[in-house]
């Protein structure tokens, strides 16, 4: 099999190098064509652009198939907890037991923030958005977790570095997540317990309240662990390339974070879970008439889309919204909860799935499409969907973030066609 593509462009010839990766997937690499014959690609949204050579999870859009490190969701979502993803996810190889307790050790050492964050989050409005309080309480840790420039020269002193600063950044983002939570809800901000597990830890940090005894819900907990894990990386998606590109110009992992976390806010991305949950309450209150909201999602001079439908690269249905939509499932009957939104939402699903519109597009339901259902029953409010997304997308972040710079990948800079004015003289 030839390693080699040609191009003939104004009868030079060029060959291009065929990269391929370890699931057989093949990528020209264009990475000569401009010094070779002056010119560059074009992919607006990169489409059909490989950003880099990832590791870490592999996706495969047709047949379904989402794998962290080699493991497929489906397993990792009935077996595995969240932290040792996060382990697996950033590191390679799930974690031994003793590596477990020492990540967890180190984890809750650092599960404190400073009390002038407190301060920063206590002026934000009242009606401020969760997410971009969130990405601004990222941002301001840095404030707090002074950065140490990496040389990549010295990588072992830079491996404890990046260590400390995922710990770091692992143990206060849940800190963050629930005081946001709590002062939403108009109670006291409150640390966590540190002898629970991380995925307890959180569920107890957002839904303890003052002179009432916590009792742990095992069904909470078990779906909370599942939706971070199922959210936990995507690939080359908006926010992680975001995360990638900021990290590339050597900015901290804390503000590569946060940029990633204004990425994820939008609602074509993982906005679209509380846009799903608002859809699907104004379906509600309007009479429940599924087919009028299918006919207007198919009009093109309507700009209503159905959320939580739709992939840029699931073509056939998306692993994640199959596991989550049997979560919902069972969540609400654990809890005792008749939500007449999830018949909705079955029959927005089951129409799409026999309307040509959606079926010769390749539209299927998405992870955002019956999460918001869950963490409705778990009493999140909706403009918090998005922030829990964030929280179960971190580790992913991380993972990206220290790969491309144990890879020392060079920094982020696309190139144009410029379609603007010529030369013109400004005239006095
Ligand atoms: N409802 C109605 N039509 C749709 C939808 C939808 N949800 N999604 C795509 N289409 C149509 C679109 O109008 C276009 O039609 P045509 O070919 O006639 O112009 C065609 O399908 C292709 O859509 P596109 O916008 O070119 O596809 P894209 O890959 O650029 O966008 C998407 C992918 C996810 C942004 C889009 O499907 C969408 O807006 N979905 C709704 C928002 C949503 O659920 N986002 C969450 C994505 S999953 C979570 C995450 O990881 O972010």
């Amino acid at each position: 099999m030839s390693d080699k593509a040609k191009l003939i462009f104004e009868g030079k010839e060029h060959l291009f190098d065929v990269v391929r990766g370890s699931e057989s997937e093949k990528a020209l690499d264009v990475s000569s064509l401009r010094s070779d014959l002056d010119l560059i690609t074009i992919d607006p949204g990169f489409k059909n652009t490989g950003s880099c050579k990832s590791a870490i999870t592999f996706l495969d859009g047709e047949k379904g198939i989402l794998r962290y490190r080699g493991y497929s969701i489906e397993d990792l979502a009935k077996n595995a907890d969240f932290l040792q993803v996060a382990f697996l996810l950033i590191y390679g190889e799930l974690p031994t037991n003793e590596e477990y307790v020492k990540f967890l050790n180190d984890i809750n050492e650092n599960a404190i923030v400073d009390e002038d964050l407190r301060k920063i989050l206590e002026n934000f409005p009242k009606s401020a958005h969760p997410m971009g309080i969130l990405s601004s309480l990222t941002s301001a840790l840095i404030a707090f977790n002074p950065e140490k420039k990496m040389s990549l020269k010295n990588i072992e002193d830079d491996r404890e570095y990046m260590y400390n600063s995922i710990v770091k950044l692992l143990a206060k983002i849940p800190i963050l997540v629930a005081w946001v939570h709590r002062r939403r809800k108009g109670l006291p901000l409150n640390y966590g317990d540190y002898n629970a597990g991380y995925v307890e830890n959180i569920t107890k940090m957002m839904f303890q309240v003052p002179n009432q005894d916590y009792v742990e819900n095992k069904t909470v907990i078990n779906a909370m662990n599942k939706l971070l894990i199922l959210h936990a990386d995507h690939e080359q998606n908006c926010s992680t390339s975001t995360v990638r590109i900021v990290g590339s110009s050597e900015a901290s992992l804390f503000a590569s974070v946060s940029a990633g976390i204004s990425a994820l806010w939008g609602r074509l991305h993982g906005g679209a879970n509380q846009a799903v949950l608002e859809m699907l309450e104004a379906i509600k209150n309007d009479g429940g008439d599924t087919k009028k909201y299918m006919s207007k999602a198919k009009d093109k001079s309507d700009p209503f889309r159905l959320m939580g439908f739709g992939h840029r690269v699931y073509k056939n249905f998306d692993p994640r919204a199959k596991i989550i939509k049997v979560a919902a499932h069972e969540v609400l009957k654990d809890l005792g909860i008749d939500d007449p939104i999830l018949d909705i939402a079955k029959s927005l699903e089951q129409e799409a799935l026999n309307d040509p519109y959606f079926t010769q597009r390749k539209l299927y339901p998405n992870v955002d499409f019956y999460s918001g259902i869950i963490y409705k029953a778990l009493k999140i409010p909706k403009e918090m969907f998005t922030v829990m997304f964030a929280l179960g997308r971190v580790p992913g972040w991380i993972a990206h973030w220290r790969e491309m710079r144990m890879n020392n990948d060079p920094i982020g800079r696309p190139r144009q066609v410029y379609v603007g004015s010529t030369h013109r003289t400004f005239k006095t």
